[in-house]
């Protein structure tokens, strides 16, 4: 959305500092043994402290409050009592939610316990790629020149992206223009990112997979060549400068 007033402002800073806190409490909360639906129901809990809806559940009808993505699975994983949390375990939790008419959104990836399958090079690239890609927006950036920074940091660190999941314009609802802020570099994309925009910027790293492909369960998202994933994802506001980070009370660069 384009900030006009200082209440949309302060809305939006509300938002994102709840669905930042979150995230944080939600990933400090998930151990070796834990449910994703037990994960789910106490992240449930701290958005309704803050009489904060979750997106997915509101909007979308997703069955459950925060999307739970566990290993193979990309992203929109379904809380589930069967799905219990091991060592080693590389999840994913993204958190989006409203209040009064404003919308903010933002995701974690990350090693439950000891990182025994060596999951923790590609945690680091997505997080420093998504560092390194939002402090290169400002004001009149090409989106297709972001889309290329992550893709070539991406490839720089061995690894490759997903092309067909994106970052997205963000504000008075979850997804709004610009609609697709690729890993990647779309040529013919002129779109530039605007001053005074609430955005969020989101990696999708991968080892394998180039293509998320959907589960008959009509959610959970997969790569089409399997491998890992992650995800890491801001909700900022763009400015002439650096951007303010909504988002940065998640922690997820601490
Ligand atoms: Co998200
Ligand atoms: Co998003």
């Amino acid at each position: 959305m384009s900030i006009t007033k200082e209440s949309e402002l302060i809305g939006m800073k509300k938002i994102s500092e709840i669905v930042g806190t979150t995230l944080k409490l939600m990933s400090a909360y998930a151990k070796v043994g834990m449910s994703t639906k037990e994960l789910d129901d106490y992240g449930s809990e701290i958005l309704k402290s803050y009489g904060a809806k979750s997106a997915p559940y509101e909007t979308y009808g997703f069955p459950g409050y925060a999307c739970i993505s566990v290993n193979e699975e990309v992203a929109h994983g379904i809380p589930s009592e069967n799905k219990i949390l091991k060592e080693g375990d590389l999840i994913n939790i993204d958190v989006s939610a409203e209040l009064n008419g404003f919308w903010s959104d933002n995701g974690n990836s990350f090693v439950i316990g000891k990182d025994i399958h060596n999951h923790q090079p590609l945690v680091n690239a997505s997080k420093h790629i998504l560092h390194k890609a939002i402090n290169n927006i400002k004001g009149g950036v090409k989106i297709a020149d972001i889309g290329l920074l992550i893709e070539t940091e991406a490839k720089k660190q061995g690894f490759k992206v997903i092309k067909n999941l994106a970052g997205h314009g963000v504000g008075k609802s979850l997804h709004e223009e610009p609609e697709n802020i690729l890993n990647y570099r779309v040529k013919t994309n002129r779109e530039r990112f605007k001053k005074n925009t609430t955005v969020a910027i989101e990696t999708f790293i991968s080892t394998k997979s180039t293509i998320a492909v959907e589960l008959n369960d009509g959610w959970t998202l997969v790569g089409n060549k399997g491998g890992y994933v992650t995800q890491h994802e801001q909700t900022i506001l763009v400015t002439d400068n650096s951007p303010v980070i909504l988002t940065e009370s998640n922690g997820i660069w601490n």
